[in-house]
């Protein structure tokens, strides 16, 4: 999705923005652009490219050859509007009075544009940006003939435009007659202030923290419907009645290295490999060991008391994408061990179905980014009904946690590569602590089976070690298959929900045609798509169910089928249907998920390196999925 940059200081702002607009490459866009000014002149140079940043960097010499130390920087991932230089950010108004970046999208920006229209103004582009320039223009101008201060007249008109815009902003504004001054408000579309100490003295804003990390570690949050105005030495907040409000700073803990790949060849294998210490990181603070050995789980950041969690009737888990998928695994996993009824939907579907939501119902909303639409949205609506919400979110600070009446972060570290891994990873061990914590608050688990899962949980980590060791397995197999045109991943019961990530992800990063299919469905039609050569990854981890799987293997490999089999070390009757094998090691069934994925991932990746592919950033896609 779309990012942004902006900064106003002592130093030269183009480089910074350039830089800044880099650490947010991996978001996804299609164009990019930058509008800088002196801090002492009216002159607002922009500039702008569509395609990679590299197309903005060569023309500005790196932003070298534009000169300014106030500015505004944007990736645009076209939503209104073909991806083009025309359409792309910034976006003026005649002169350049008024000069914005915008991330979201303007719902009612036609009937603003009509209106503007009639007005006299004239539009250049295809975007929704471009009627929120012009709108804060017509303000602007109104305010002028009030003899209001410069300050007052950027307040007056932000507000009123916020006022009659309806959806999503995080917006970077320039006026044209206030050099050295740097606007930004936002609703519904994350936005971060930051302030920049010793040689780099000033303000910055970003859409997202790893945009700043290089610059400063000290943010403010900007929430909805609040206003920043930033000069080189002031930070001044408002809301949107233009008071003036105070917000603290917030030290950002990530280390900025942990963004950056780290001598891999790709943040996906960076991430991949960084999986048992982001498990590790996830659950071990919140298992407890007491004096005599035996452990348990202490959720007690969530501030739910045990008769709070005595009394939850039912849980519904929300997500999108790999999100969702965590939620079917923790759907089976909280149900099986707490016998509380649970179920599962997906982000951008649950609010249009008019949910019957109890008064006591627990709405779990995961998000790695935390700043999903639709995600966003569902829990919003869980809010409005008076339903306890809880998050499990990977960015701190993020809308979904701040907004949740408590959250469980999972602490996987930065994510870069838009396809989830180590995010996946902790959110399915943040679902296993809530599971294990509910089922024994609620006696339906005795204490030897508590204590057998909290180890084998705690033992997630060094076995997920012991898979990536063996890593160049899986690549041999999916250099042998990076051709094919078509793959079905397959399993029952969890293993169903296994297939349903391996397939996102090798879609995502391969382009390859791939659907998952719980395994006793495929003789219900599916079946027919089985010819000679196709790929079927079998998943196969559960006991009670490896039977009835090996029957479905051997049913698509008397079609042809070539199989992949997956199962748990031990299980070694898989090789009677499968062409090729991977176990991994034994754990409770329950927790079979993590071990599972880490195969599929590699074989994801690995497949789509084989293909030359981008595999840190497919086509068409966002890491943060920022509008519905
Ligand atoms: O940030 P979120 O976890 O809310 O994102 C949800 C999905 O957009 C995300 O999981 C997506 O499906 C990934 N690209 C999958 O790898």
């Amino acid at each position: 999705m779309c990012g942004i940059v902006g900064y106003v200081g002592v130093k030269q702002a183009a480089p910074i923005l350039l830089d800044g607009l880099q650490k947010l490459e991996y978001r996804g866009y299609d164009s990019a652009g930058i509008a800088v000014r002196d801090a002492q002149a009216e002159h607002i140079e922009v500039v702008k490219a569509k395609g990679r940043l590299k197309n903005l960097m060569d023309m500005t010499d790196a932003g070298r050859a534009v000169r300014g130390s106030c500015g505004i920087g944007h990736t645009r991932w076209a939503t209104h509007g073909e991806p083009s230089t025309l359409n792309a950010h910034p976006h003026y108004s005649r002169e350049k009075r008024v000069v914005v970046v915008h991330n979201g999208i303007i719902e009612n920006y036609q009937e603003l544009r009509a209106k503007l229209t009639r007005k006299g103004y004239a539009f250049e582009t295809q975007t929704d940006t471009e009627t929120v320039a012009l709108l804060l223009d017509c303000y602007y101008a109104e305010a002028a003939e009030k003899g209001l201060s410069p300050r007052e007249r950027a307040l007056f008109a932000i507000r009123n435009m916020m006022i009659r815009v309806r959806g999503s902003y995080a917006l970077g504004i320039l006026f044209g007659d206030q050099p050295g001054a740097l606007y930004a408000a936002r609703k519904d579309s994350p936005l971060i202030v930051g302030r920049c100490d010793g040689e780099l003295r000033g303000h910055m804003i970003a859409s997202d923290v790893p945009a700043v990390l290089n610059y400063t570690r000290s943010v403010v949050y900007i929430d909805n419907l609040e206003i920043a105005c930033l000069t080189q030495d002031e930070l001044r907040l408002y809301n949107v009645d233009c008071e003036e409000i105070e917000k603290p700073f917030t030290e950002i803990k990530w280390d900025a290295a942990a963004a950056e790949k780290g001598g891999y060849e790709h943040f996906m294998m960076k991430e991949i490999s960084e999986q048992p210490r982001a498990v590790r990181d996830t659950l071990s603070p919140r298992i407890h060991e007491e004096e005599d050995g035996s452990r348990s789980v202490d959720l007690s950041e969530l501030g739910l008391t045990d008769d709070d969690l005595r009394a939850v009737s039912r849980v519904t888990l929300i997500g999108c994408g790999s999100a969702y998928h965590v939620g079917v695994v923790g759907r089976a996993v909280i149900e099986r061990l707490s016998r509380v009824p649970c179920e599962v939907d997906l982000a951008s579907e649950f609010r249009y179905r008019d949910p019957m939501l109890e008064e006591n119902a627990l709405v779990i909303v995961i998000s790695q980014s935390g700043e999903t639409a639709d995600s966003l949205a569902a829990l919003r609506l869980c809010k409005e009904r008076g339903v306890r919400t809880l998050a499990i979110v990977n960015v701190v600070g993020s809308s979904i946690a701040r907004e949740a009446d408590a959250t469980l972060y999972t602490w996987a570290g930065p994510e870069i590569s838009v396809a989830t891994t180590k995010a996946y990873s902790t959110q399915l061990a943040a679902l296993y602590l809530l599971a294990v914590k509910l089922s024994s608050v609620r006696g339906t688990l005795d204490a030897a089976r508590e204590q057998q899962l909290l180890a084998d949980m705690l033992a997630l980590p060094d076995q997920i070690e012991q898979i990536l060791a063996d890593k160049e397995r899986v690549q041999w197999f999916a250099n042998k298959m990076s051709a094919c045109r078509d793959v079905f991943f397959i399993g029952r019961g969890l293993d169903y929900a296994i297939s349903l990530e391996g397939s996102l992800k090798l879609k995502e990063i391969s382009y390859i045609h791939s659907e998952a299919y719980a395994a006793g469905e495929l003789k219900h039609g599916t079946i027919s798509l089985i010819e000679d050569g196709v790929l079927v990854v079998a998943l196969a981890t559960q006991p009670d169910l490896f039977e009835k799987v090996v029957s479905n293997m051997v049913e698509v490999r008397s079609r042809g089928a070539y199989l992949f089999g997956l199962t748990l070390c031990g299980q070694y009757a898989i090789e009677d249907a499968a062409n090729f094998t991977v176990y991994v090691p034994r754990t409770d069934p329950l927790f079979a998920t993590s071990l599972a994925v880490i195969p599929l991932q590699l074989l994801a990746y690995y497949i789509s390196c084989a293909r030359g592919l981008d595999v840190d950033k497919p086509r068409n896609l966002a890491k943060s999925v920022t509008v519905e």
